[in-house]
């Protein structure tokens, strides 16, 4: 069994740390350190685990999960990596392609092993397109199309630590493409704008956008992302080849017909990504205890430096109105 720190005792950080208390095999939950010592003591307490700080949890665990703000995943993957930790982090790996690499090479060079938290590679319905595509079932790949909608901002004093929508939001839809098509983004344009949240108007951040990618086997793809949606979190994937469409729908969940004289109803969609993804999330630290018994990993570090490659590659692509092949970026 593995001892797990967790670092960051947020949002995030108390729900991995809820999934390892209900019993991911060969990993156990010690200790759990965060920048407020409260918030760390309210997870510990919570789970059973001891609080701590950084340097103690590191003396006492074989793995770690980093589960804080994207600008400071550089500096603990480091720490980590020196005192020869296995490390999962959260996405994304790092808020530029220079940190990213840093991480990247200090995870190398210690020879530890680092998985990043692309948890949507683990849903079961997005896996089955990847394996649709993978067996050839659709043909030639042609199109694909990504939907991916929040129901709600996220809070105001997060965003700035967030990296911006590209990082926080669009890199899942990056890497779920790469995922699905098996091959690198090469190009992408985008269009987007501060439509639907001050806050990141305020921080000159986007909320609402359409990429449009290309990638190295010669399809084409879509992807919209909005920090609101009306009807719940809006999750959906299909790719368009030679030979048909896989496709991967909400997750509605209807439990019973119900209609009346207004019409016929159904359910919203779920609430966000913990009900969305909270079966991918537990098989994310399945697949990193396996990786940690020599199994593969699943969502290495080159994924999340291919992630905010892409990202950064957005985000440049909207200040310069222009089409950014992804090459400049690397
Ligand atoms: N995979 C997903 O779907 C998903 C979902 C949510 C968040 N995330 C990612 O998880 C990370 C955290 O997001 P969150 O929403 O939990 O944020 P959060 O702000 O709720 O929590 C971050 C925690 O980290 C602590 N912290 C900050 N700097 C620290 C440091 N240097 N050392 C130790 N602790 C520190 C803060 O005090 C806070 O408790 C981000 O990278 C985010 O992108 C991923």
């Amino acid at each position: 069994v593995h001892a797990v720190g967790l670092i960051g005792a947020g949002r995030i950080g108390r729900f991995h740390a809820r999934t390892l208390a209900g019993g991911i095999p060969n990993l156990r939950l010690a200790a759990v350190a965060d920048a407020e010592p409260a918030a760390a003591r309210a997870v510990a307490e919570e789970v059973g685990a001891e609080a701590a700080d950084v340097d103690a949890l590191l003396g006492a665990v074989d793995a770690v999960l980093i589960t804080t703000p994207p600008d400071t995943h550089t500096e603990l993957i480091r720490r980590a990596a020196s005192a020869g930790k296995q490390i999962f982090c959260e996405k994304p790996l790092a808020t530029t392609v220079a940190d990213a690499r840093a991480a990247l090479e200090a995870a190398e060079s210690s020879g530890v092993l680092l998985q990043v938290g692309y948890n949507r590679r683990f849903d079961a319905r997005f896996r089955d397109v990847r394996d649709a595509v993978a067996q050839g079932r659709i043909g030639t790949p042609w199109l694909l199309r990504i939907s991916s909608r929040d129901p709600g901002p996220p809070p105001a004093p997060y965003l700035p630590h967030s990296g911006g929508l590209f990082l926080d939001t669009t890199s899942h839809d990056f890497d779920l493409a790469r995922f699905v098509l098996g091959t690198e983004i090469t190009e992408l344009a985008v269009r987007g704008a501060s439509l639907v949240d001050p806050n990141a108007a305020a921080i000159g951040d986007v909320d609402t956008v359409v990429i449009s990618l290309a990638f190295a086997n010669g399809a084409f793809g879509a992807i919209d992302n909005c920090r609101v949606s009306a009807y719940g979190y809006d999750q959906r994937l299909e790719v368009h080849g030679s030979g048909g469409l896989a496709s991967a729908e909400n997750d509605r969940r209807p439990k019973a017909l119900l209609a009346d004289a207004a019409g016929f109803h159904e359910p919203t969609l779920p609430d966000f990504y913990m009900d969305r993804y909270a079966p991918a999330f537990v098989r994310e630290l399945e697949s990193f205890a396996k990786a940690l018994d020599g199994g593969e990993v699943e969502v290495s570090g080159r994924d999340g430096l291919a992630a905010v490659i892409a990202a950064t590659g957005a985000r440049r692509a909207l200040d310069e109105h222009r089409v950014v092949r992804l090459e400049e970026i690397a």
